[in-house]
């Protein structure tokens, strides 16, 4: 509720009451406290917690943040061995080590990209790959707003209640890195194959592009993502200081405690489930705070 309307509403202590100065404007100043509380009150009240990320995508999420980070860590030093270990280098087998890590997380990245794509088909509606791609006309309107947001041209971004439309395309794009990681990276490790499987699916690449390439590619791409990342928590940051709607926790818990002029304003986006919980929005209630 806005002060005035709570002016509207709330005697004024101020007028004709002949109490001395000091006591007024002490007075006043409690006043302007409980309106701070009073709007913020208002606004608690105000906020619904929606279920936005199914188990799925928030496992996948951080399966992604902690191979990610590992991959980055173990291939870094794979291209450049920033340090080494004393003595005949087959004893500890440090290089080794590294590799065999990195190929081990290669798998589990892999088979968790694989079954993100999977699940933009299968899952609840915010997985959706219609979530990734500015298809409706909404959407694309709002992609429009976000840029303007992002430029300073507008105050708010649009409200949403999935991801924004900018970030749904930022997310196209990092699978389209996470995919040329992978395909580069098996046509790396079939190098070592004289013939079968690896050589077969993948070796093809080296072929065409030269292995100096295809590890150039592998290692632009990594750096690629890891700005991504940079750009990517700050945009969250960002959001959830903007939004006040728990973004960040979200991906954790996979609500986010959203405004109803909020939920509304994203309504042609949230229509076909309203007031169905069955198709997605599901919502668990007032939230206890604003957080
Ligand atoms: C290697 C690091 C990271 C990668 C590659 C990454 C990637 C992604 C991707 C692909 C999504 C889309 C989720 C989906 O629909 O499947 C996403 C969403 C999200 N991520 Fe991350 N993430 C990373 C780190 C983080 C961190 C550290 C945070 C901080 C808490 C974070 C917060 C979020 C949030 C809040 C969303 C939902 C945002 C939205 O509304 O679009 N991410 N992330």
């Amino acid at each position: 509720m806005s002060k005035s309307k709570l002016d509207d509403i709330s005697p004024n202590p101020e007028r004709g009451s002949g109490k001395p100065a000091a006591a007024t404007s002490a007075f006043s100043a409690g006043r302007r406290a409980n309106v701070g509380v009073a709007s913020d009150l208002v606004e608690i009240a105000d906020r619904e917690s929606v279920y936005v990320w199914d188990l799925p995508v928030r496992i996948t999420h951080w399966v992604n943040v902690i191979t990610i980070g590992i991959l980055s860590v173990t291939g870094f030093y794979i291209q450049d061995p920033f340090m080494n270990t004393k003595g005949i280098a087959a004893d500890n087998y440090l290089m080794g080590n590294v590799r065999f890590v990195h190929f081990f997380v290669a798998f589990i990245f892999t088979a968790n990209v694989l079954f993100r794509i999977y699940w933009s088909f299968a899952g609840t509606k915010y997985a959706k790959w219609h979530q990734f791609l500015p298809i409706t006309h909404q959407r694309r309107s709002s992609l429009l707003r976000v840029i303007g947001y992002y430029m300073f041209l507008r105050k708010e971004p649009p409200a949403m209640v999935g991801h924004n439309p900018l970030a749904g395309l930022m997310y196209t794009l990092i699978h389209v890195f996470f995919v040329i990681q992978i395909i580069t990276g098996f046509a790396l490790y079939s190098l070592p194959f004289s013939g079968g499987f690896w050589p077969f699916a993948f070796g093809w690449l080296n072929v065409l592009l030269g292995i100096p390439v295809v590890r150039l590619v592998h290692t632009i791409s990594m750096f690629l993502i890891l700005g991504f990342v940079i750009q990517h928590i700050y945009s969250a940051v960002l959001l959830e200081i903007e939004e006040r709607s728990g973004l960040l926790g979200s991906i954790v818990t996979g609500y986010k405690s959203l405004t109803i002029s909020h939920i509304k304003e994203s309504r042609p986006e949230t229509a076909p489930d309203v007031p169905s919980e069955k198709a997605g929005l599901k919502t668990k209630g007032k939230r206890q705070n604003g957080s």
